[in-house]
């Protein structure tokens, strides 16, 4: 297993090129399944999670011709629509090809996901508004089977908690029901505005793109003919290197951002103290040698993300007074607590907040990756803090971050991946 040998203190400086969004891709490959022809998808992040639900298509007989950024994907040639639990249990996002996989062919199994160390995670929200449409599922075995043999017709959707992937999932089995779906409280992330923006573009009438409320006018069964889709910028991993150039207290641009969609975590580090020069794609941070203590609440965009709360403790863990960090969107997502404990961060945890007091100094120390976002906020914490810090379980990192150790190194980061020896 690999893990991250980090010596703190170093300045950074220089730029940063972000990757396309893993959150973004991984609906978008889902979606190629509504189509019988060849898709080209660009500007792919190349991260492990995307390598998985590739391998997911070729395994339904889907032909998938990938390099790192770019693939050629032709779904045509489907013979299967079992979804193994070998791969859904390695990356939760597989179950965005439920919606697909039910519209196209009328039936599919897809392992349930199960929970992940975030929280339960449940795809209820997901069921509920596929038996609406008319499919019949059935939970057995550590699979969903769903059946809709004459096919899925549109319905009006209310969502009881505005759910990213629920919206996605639902989309996509829009576009080829009959008639029209209506969705209320739809999530309105750019991932799934860019979602909606394929399936509009390959002809799909979608009226509220961006807002909480779509209505997708559905194909009754004919596959879609995709335009060639240039992933978005990955507003997390922008978010993640702005925090680097805040906590290192360092100036350091970042390429190929969309800064629209980086307000909330932008506004945050300006409460801070930070300062920026924006243009239509890039931004510098001038950060601050003492970050003010922040206050945040997780919520959906364009509030302030979740996937930024772990990078933005670990801000606070040396800000100058005391900050107050409330989840409200997973219910155990402060796994990275007690490992930034360690490195001498003084939080507290109360129920869905955690009190962060802010320290002189962090120490480096051995701490264990738990999921993907707490890994990024250790990696930060790491490059703050005097001496080394080996940051362990980092197959986390690989499922999002592309090339964190390279990027980070151009920036003159003294970070280093080595092989446990054991
Ligand atoms: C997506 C993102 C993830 C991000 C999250 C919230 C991807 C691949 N992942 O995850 O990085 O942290 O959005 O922005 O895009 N819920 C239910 N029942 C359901 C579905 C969801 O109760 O059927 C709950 C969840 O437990 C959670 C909340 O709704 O509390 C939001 O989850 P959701 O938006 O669905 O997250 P994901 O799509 O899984």
């Amino acid at each position: 297993m690999d893990y991250l040998e980090i010596v703190g203190g170093k300045k950074l400086s220089g730029s940063v090129t972000i990757s396309g969004a893993k959150n973004a891709a991984l609906p978008i490959i889902a979606a190629t399944i509504l189509s019988d022809k060849e898709v080209t998808l660009s500007n792919l992040p190349n991260v492990v999670d995307i390598r998985t639900l590739l391998k997911l298509l070729t395994m339904l007989g889907g032909e998938v011709d990938h390099t790192e950024t770019v693939a050629h994907i032709d779904n045509g040639s489907i013979h299967s629509t079992k979804a193994v639990y070998e791969i859904v249990s390695q990356m939760r996002a597989s179950i965005l090809v439920l919606g697909p996989l039910l519209a196209r062919f009328g039936e599919c199994e897809v392992s349930l996901p199960g929970g992940c160390a975030i929280g339960q995670r449940p795809i209820d929200l997901h069921l509920k508004a596929l038996e609406s449409m008319g499919a019949h599922i059935e939970i057995k075995g550590g699979y969903v089977r769903a059946e809709a043999p004459n096919g899925l017709t549109g319905a009006k959707i209310i969502f009881d908690k505005i759910t990213v992937g629920g919206t996605e999932n639902i989309v996509m089995a829009a576009a080829l029901a009959k008639g029209t779906t209506t969705i209320t409280n739809a999530a309105k992330e750019p991932e799934v505005v860019q979602l909606c923006e394929m399936i509009a573009d390959a002809g799909v009438k979608i009226e509220g793109i961006g807002t909480n409320e779509l209505s997708i006018e559905g194909t009754g069964g004919k596959p879609l003919n995709f335009k060639r889709v240039e992933i978005i910028p990955d507003r997390i991993e922008a978010g993640t290197y702005l925090c680097a150039g805040a906590i290192t207290n360092s100036s350091i641009t970042l390429n190929k951002v969309d800064p629209e969609h980086i307000k909330a975590s932008i506004d945050k580090l300006e409460s801070m103290g930070c300062s920026f020069d924006i243009s239509d794609d890039s931004i510098t941070i001038h950060p601050v040698a003492d970050l003010k203590p922040v206050n945040l609440i997780t919520i959906e965009y364009p509030g302030f993300p979740t996937d930024m709360q772990a990078q933005f403790m670990a801000l606070a863990v040396i800000a100058q007074g005391e900050s107050l960090i409330e989840e409200r969107l997973f219910e155990n997502r402060f796994m990275h607590v007690s490992e930034l404990n360690r490195l001498g961060a003084d939080i507290w945890l109360k129920g869905s907040t955690a009190a962060v007091k802010g320290v002189e100094n962090l120490y480096g120390a051995d701490v264990m990756a738990t999921d993907l976002r707490a890994s990024s906020a250790l990696v930060l914490a790491a490059l703050a803090a005097e001496g080394t810090t080996n940051v362990r379980r980092i197959y986390h990192l690989d499922r999002g971050y592309d090339d964190l150790e390279g990027k980070l190194s151009a920036l003159g980061a003294d970070i280093v991946r080595k092989k446990e020896s054991h």
